[in-house]
């Protein structure tokens, strides 16, 4: 396949979903709803961390208490009233139609330096696709950076993947359960990480590996099908991003999205989202109609 990665290219939504649901990267430059976006991150961040920068904050005080620090950060920042109404204002931006978009909480992340903390809060992802993780095909990624980075503690995506299949544990992962469990216990892994998550299965291999560097408030935007990774970061500062997701609601229910090549979760996580309009969540036919599960993965072959 042929991998496009298309820079701040002023093209409408639905023809841009469809090159994301085909394996190709949007960036765009830092404009103004994405630094505002960033801008609330970063008071938190410096508010939380203070006396000393967040991106050094690391250097300065056993992981223990980082993470005392960054765990009741996260929710805090999920759930801020400016948060949602900030993405709100980047989708208007970027050309989605709101009535027809839906889109969840942002999150707040990091990768800090030299494996201080690679577990619950801190967690380092390995290679994975969103859509092992209960996303529909039709999801979209939203990833912006709060503070400069570089290639180093960048992520990382895995190209040869997008149409290879991999054998994996999605098939034994319930998003609900996850929610209930998993993800409210992360900041009890500080040393290690023992959440079930739907990890390949096989030996997986990282080159040849695209990653995407850009400028604080731009914006990387993939498919939820991309196999992708956090780099180990050995940059010397704390990397702080925020993400979101969102996906088009005639794509959902007409099932256009990225292919289905190896994903088959339990469940899915489309109660998390909300109409861009007015927030509104999805309604419960359609819930019921999608809610439990999602098109089929072609049966699984091992490569030879
Ligand atoms: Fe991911």
């Amino acid at each position: 396949m042929t991998n496009t990665i298309y820079f701040d290219q002023p093209i409408d939504d639905t023809s841009r979903r469809g090159h994301l649901y085909e394996g190709q990267i949007f960036v765009f430059s830092p404009r103004p709803s994405t630094l505002a976006l960033c801008k609330l991150a970063d008071d938190m961040l410096c508010e939380a961390f203070s006396p000393v920068e967040p991106v050094e904050a690391q250097y300065h005080m056993p992981v223990e208490d980082f993470v005392a620090i960054l765990a009741p950060l996260k929710p805090k920042f999920i759930h801020h009233p400016e948060s949602k109404r900030l993405i709100q204002n980047i989708l208007r931006d970027l050309g989605c139609d709101m009535d027809r978009t839906y889109l969840d909480v942002p999150r707040l992340r990091a990768v800090t330096s030299d494996a201080y903390l690679t577990s619950g809060v801190g967690y380092a992802h390995h290679l994975h696709r969103d859509t092992w993780y209960s996303a529909p095909l039709c999801q979209l990624n939203w990833w912006i950076p709060i503070y400069r980075f570089g290639s180093e503690s960048s992520m990382a995506f895995h190209p040869r993947y997008w149409n290879q299949p991999v054998k994996n544990g999605s098939s034994g992962f319930s998003y609900q359960e996850w929610n209930n469990n998993g993800r409210k216990n992360a900041a009890q892994h500080i040393k290690a990480d023992t959440r079930s998550q739907p990890k390949a299965e096989e030996e997986l291999t990282l080159a040849p590996q695209v990653r995407v560097v850009c400028e604080p408030g731009g914006i990387i935007l993939f498919s939820a099908a991309q196999m992708h990774s956090t780099v180990p970061n050995t940059s010397g500062a704390t990397r702080f991003s925020i993400d979101f997701r969102t996906f088009n609601f005639d794509d959902l229910v007409h099932s256009t999205g990225a292919p289905n090549v190896d994903s088959a979760p339990q469940d899915t996580s489309l109660r998390d989202f909300m109409r861009g309009s007015d927030l509104t969540r999805l309604p419960e036919e359609v819930l019921n109609s999608f809610g439990d599960g999602q098109p089929a993965a072609e049966p699984f072959v091992l490569q030879s």
